[in-house]
């Protein structure tokens, strides 16, 4: 098994990272989350992280909407290059990477997306899989590539659509799949396992 060190990017509340951090707490001390940044000032992620003592740091992240400012990115992969980092994870990281950080992490940058891709990427896709009338989605985990959700896929995990979901009932459901899945992943990276995407690796969830 090889030591699996991971750099967290989030903007958002966190969950993903909670369940990520829950699990190598519980069973897992080949993984361990060396530094977690944010480039929203107030995210939840922060807090989650300073709260477990897992060093969490905000990056203004420059002028742009939907990117990082390059000298930013850059920035972030020489902090994690410094943490030891070997796997990057996004977790609810709402900008698209262009560059610095995709080359010094080839194949090393994840993220996971609330849809079954390459259905839906972009944003509240479970709203996009609810308003196309689908019975089932899920959430993927991928490599990151410098587009949107585009990137190779990894796994996968259903979630069924109920006749009475509303937008958060759907969404609610698929974050507990993520919860599972993201974690799973990590997993597979850290016992160094050769695997491509089948059909075996995507798998069902019954909730
Ligand atoms: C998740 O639904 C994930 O699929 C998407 O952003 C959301 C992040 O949620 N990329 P959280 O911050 O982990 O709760």
């Amino acid at each position: 098994m090889n030591k699996i060190i991971l750099g967290v990017l989030g903007s958002g509340k966190g969950s993903n990272f909670r369940a990520i951090a829950d699990w190598i707490q519980l069973k897992n001390e080949k993984v361990e989350i060396a530094l977690v940044v944010s480039d929203v000032q107030d995210a939840g992620i922060l807090e989650l992280a300073r709260s477990r003592r897992i060093p969490a740091m905000y990056l203004p992240p420059g002028k742009f909407k939907t990117k990082l400012e390059p000298e930013v990115e850059s920035q972030i992969a020489k902090l994690f290059k410094e943490a030891g980092v070997n796997l990057v994870v996004l977790a609810g990281f709402m900008r698209i990477l262009k560059g610095p950080l995709l080359e010094a992490f080839p194949k090393r940058v994840i993220n996971i997306h609330p849809s079954l891709l390459p259905k839906y990427p972009g944003l509240e896709a479970w709203k996009q899989a609810l308003n196309a009338g689908e019975t089932v989605t899920g959430c993927t985990v991928h490599y990151v590539d410098e587009g949107i959700d585009s990137g190779e896929i990894i796994a996968s995990a259903e979630v069924n659509v109920y006749g009475n979901d509303t937008p958060g009932s759907l969404h609610a459901r698929i974050q507990e799949a993520e919860h599972v899945l993201y974690p799973m992943v990590i997993d597979w990276f850290a016992k160094g396992e050769d695997w491509q995407y089948s059909e075996e690796t995507q798998i069902t969830q019954d909730l």
